[in-house]
């Protein structure tokens, strides 16, 4: 991969409360090179949204990270608030599943945009920046885009506010988007349009995409690369190609066994059982409750990631699995 633009290292974050410390992302280390896009990848619960939320710094006040996030030689879980308030929506934008709770409900969309900007770009004038969001507005294939912009929230469709939430990603020129599921909430043709709008403006701009997803159609389609989650720790990691080619861990070889049709939610995935709840996480190897292949040592030790072709990681004691046949 050519020289990656976030580098990050054993991350945790957990949940302190009182004496007892959950681990809701545990030891979680990768890296993302511009002009790519990252799938993480995994069931409801397994923490992806508080990885990509570390790596902002937006987690709720009772959790702590540890780890380093290091991009353009500055970390991340180093940084001043201040500075890191500048990254976020500057060097890194962020979009979310429901825009709702992003948007302001009392602001027109056009005053949302371009406060956004002014903190951003100070010195342009008014009318320079009512421009720049209409065009950030058009940019996004929002139709009537002057329209739009005297709109409040409320007054536009799901698509349509998903739409104004990635314009609002984009006003600074993001190296990097973080999507966190973004068209979770959408009906399947919007969420296909919002996919590929988003494939094509990560093409013009070569800016990175981290994808969270729980669809692994919509990473077979729409990434480079993909990490699987599980219950904090990451199972299996590597080209796209690699994973849908040869999935080595059981919980990935269980996901490929039900994707849904893209944008299919009426089927839910279907592996046996759950995710382990936080305050019963098994010993050893997280998955091995769920898991068809385990063996006693899955059960009291926890499997560390190994590369099984350049590339492509897999945290099981059984991988690879030709070893094993
Ligand atoms: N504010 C919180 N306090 C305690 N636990 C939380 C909090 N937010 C999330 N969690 C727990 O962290 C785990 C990961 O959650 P999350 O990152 O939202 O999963 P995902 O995005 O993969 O569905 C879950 O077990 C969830 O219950
Ligand atoms: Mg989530």
């Amino acid at each position: 991969m050519s020289e990656p633009l976030l580098d990050v290292r054993n991350l945790s974050t957990s949940f302190v409360n009182g004496s007892t410390e959950t681990t809701v992302v545990d030891d979680v280390s990768f890296s993302i090179a511009l002009g790519h896009t990252l799938a993480i990848v995994g069931e409801s619960g397994c923490g992806k949204s508080i990885l990509s939320l570390s790596l902002i710094r937006l987690i709720p006040d009772s959790a702590r990270t540890r780890g380093e996030i290091l991009i353009g030689g500055e970390d991340l879980a180093r940084v001043s608030s201040e500075r890191m308030r500048q990254i976020r929506g500057g060097k890194i934008g962020m979009i979310f599943q429901e825009p709702m709770t992003s948007l302001n409900p009392i602001m027109t969309v056009g005053a949302q945009l371009s406060e956004a900007l002014k903190l951003h770009f100070p010195d342009l004038t008014t009318a320079e920046r009512q421009q720049r969001v209409i065009e950030g507005l058009r940019r996004v294939r929002l139709p009537a885009p002057e329209t739009q912009f005297h709109r409040y929230p409320h007054e536009l469709s799901g698509g349509m506010r998903q739409r104004v939430m990635i314009a609002m990603a984009l006003a600074c020129e993001p190296d990097l988007l973080i999507a966190d599921e973004p068209t979770t909430a959408l009906d399947v043709t919007v969420q296909a349009e919002i996919l590929s709008l988003l494939r094509d403006l990560q093409q013009d701009t070569g800016m990175a995409v981290i994808l969270i997803t729980h669809d692994l159609g919509v990473v077979a389609e729409f990434a480079d690369e993909a990490m699987v989650m599980y219950a904090g720790r990451i199972v299996e990691r590597g080209e796209v190609g690699a994973i849908f080619s040869d999935p080595q861990h059981p919980y990935t070889i269980g996901l490929m066994g039900s994707i849904p049709q893209l944008g299919n939610q009426d089927r839910l995935l279907e592996i046996e059982g759950t995710v382990p709840a936080l305050s019963a996480m098994p010993p050893g190897c997280r998955f091995a409750p769920r898991c068809v292949f385990a063996g006693p040592r899955c059960s009291d030790q926890s499997p560390a990631p190994r590369e099984v072709t350049a590339g492509h990681a897999v945290a099981c004691h059984f991988a690879p699995l030709e070893d094993h046949a």
